[in-house]
């Protein structure tokens, strides 16, 4: 039976309640017509990030690419052209430098956004969050925004990501984000190739803007401008660790104290990664007949690998339901068992680049939030997990004092 109805009316639950309903170690099962197999464990993440066993190349549905991704994005390449790609991306997002300027930038549109929600009696805190990330990240990526603009370009880049797993009106938008954010990243790379916009020739924008692919030529503008995209976006939809931060604070709030301390508060971050629901699943292609624990998966099928199972799998974390971030603090978890952005080496293949920013940034986040001195009102604190994806209904309300 084909489970795309199921997936989204169940969402996160989809693929837990298929692996409760079943024996073995994997899940066959289809989806949008299409044969396909689900995954999961830390095997499983070493066995999927192999790239002579998944492919990802026509593996994203066109409905995700048209939102979440773009065409011809780093996220859909293989092999040699996907290791270029991932070369630049590796540069823009993940050195140390950059990582810290970043948080740097954050911290500062933090402090030119507080005095304003102390004039509200209330604000929602994922979408200031989303502000707040996308005045650093368009700041330290050298893509100018006017002021009055910042504000909209955090909603339409939040969309991109609300819209991407669901049908109806969040979807529309999404894609019409997408449309409208691509063709303005593209002139503005032209504009920076023409020598027109004058942006710092070590930032991210100018970065992509004059790489050359493996072949020597520049980006299309178009190309340029997806992958521009891939740096604003995921970093905009930090917004959803923060709403999922004010959370936890909320329930747990003796963690407020500890998060002065550099250490818990990196802790912090990664129990909220694996703690909330973010990334159901990757998928990918088997590139070839596989084998996985004596299954056969023929050439071609969708592969799934359950990233929010393996995140809440008992055998692995002993108690996954409980919010503990000091389960971070003692001894090294592996990189292949905390996985809410992908497995596997990010430089050679699709783990996320920016996980180093993102825990950077939920940290800064959760020492500030424990700084602010605010109330949280009566309202709507549910996950529903049937959302992907999804945050806390109310999405933080908050009166900052
Ligand atoms: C909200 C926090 C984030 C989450 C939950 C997240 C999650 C993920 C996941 C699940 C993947 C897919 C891994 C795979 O396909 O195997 C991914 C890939 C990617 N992420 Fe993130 N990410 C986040 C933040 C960031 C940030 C801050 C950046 C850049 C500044 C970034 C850039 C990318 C890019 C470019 C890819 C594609 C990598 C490739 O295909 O090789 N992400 N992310």
């Amino acid at each position: 039976m084909d489970s795309t109805l199921a997936l989204a009316s169940e969402g996160y639950a989809w693929l837990p309640d298929r692996w409760r309903a079943h024996t073995g170690p994997i899940v066959r099962t289809r989806l949008m017509g299409q044969r396909a197999v689900a995954l999961r464990g830390v095997e499983a993440v070493r066995f999927f990030y192999d790239e002579r066993h998944v492919r990802r190349r026509g593996a994203l549905p066109e409905p995700v690419v048209a939102t979440l991704f773009g065409h011809g994005g780093v996220q859909g390449l293989d092999g040699e052209a996907h290791r270029e790609r991932k070369a630049l991306l590796m540069r823009v997002a993940a050195s140390p430098e950059g990582v810290e300027a970043l948080a740097e930038q954050f911290a500062l549109a933090w402090e030119e956004a507080v005095p304003g929600w102390r004039e509200q009696d209330t604000i929602v805190l994922f979408d200031e969050a989303g502000v707040v990330l996308t005045r650093a990240v368009t700041r330290w990526a050298g893509v100018p925004v006017a002021g009055q603009e910042v504000r909209p370009l955090a909603a339409d880049l939040l969309a991109m990501v609300d819209g991407f797993a669901t049908a109806g009106p969040r979807h529309w938008r999404a894609r019409r984000a997408r449309k409208e954010r691509e063709a303005w990243l593209a002139g503005l790379v032209a504009d920076v190739r023409r020598g027109s916009a004058p942006v710092p020739e070590d930032s991210g924008l100018a970065r992509i803007a004059w790489h050359r692919d493996a072949d020597g030529s520049l980006l299309p503008a178009d190309t340029a401008a997806v992958e521009v995209l891939n740096v604003l976006r995921p970093t905009v939809a930090v917004a959803w660790y923060a709403a999922f931060a004010a959370h936890a604070l909320h329930r747990w709030p003796a963690h407020r104290e500890r998060l002065a301390d550099a250490d818990h508060a990196y802790a912090f971050a990664d129990e909220v990664r694996r703690f909330y629901p973010f990334a159901p699943f990757v998928a990918g292609r088997a590139a070839t007949d596989l084998t996985w624990e004596g299954e056969h998966i023929p050439a071609g099928t969708l592969l799934l690998l359950d990233l929010y199972g393996q995140n809440h799998d008992a055998e692995v974390w002993g108690d996954p339901y409980t919010f503990r971030p000091d389960r971070f603090r003692h001894g090294d978890i592996a990189p292949d068992v905390l996985v809410p952005q992908g497995g596997g080496d990010a430089a050679t293949g699709h783990r996320c680049p920016g996980e180093d920013a993102t825990r950077a940034l939920i940290a800064a986040l959760a020492a500030r939030l424990a700084g602010l001195s605010y109330t949280v009102p009566q309202q709507d604190l549910a996950i529903p997990l049937g959302h992907i994806p999804t945050r806390p209904r109310s999405g933080m309300v908050l009166a900052v004092e």
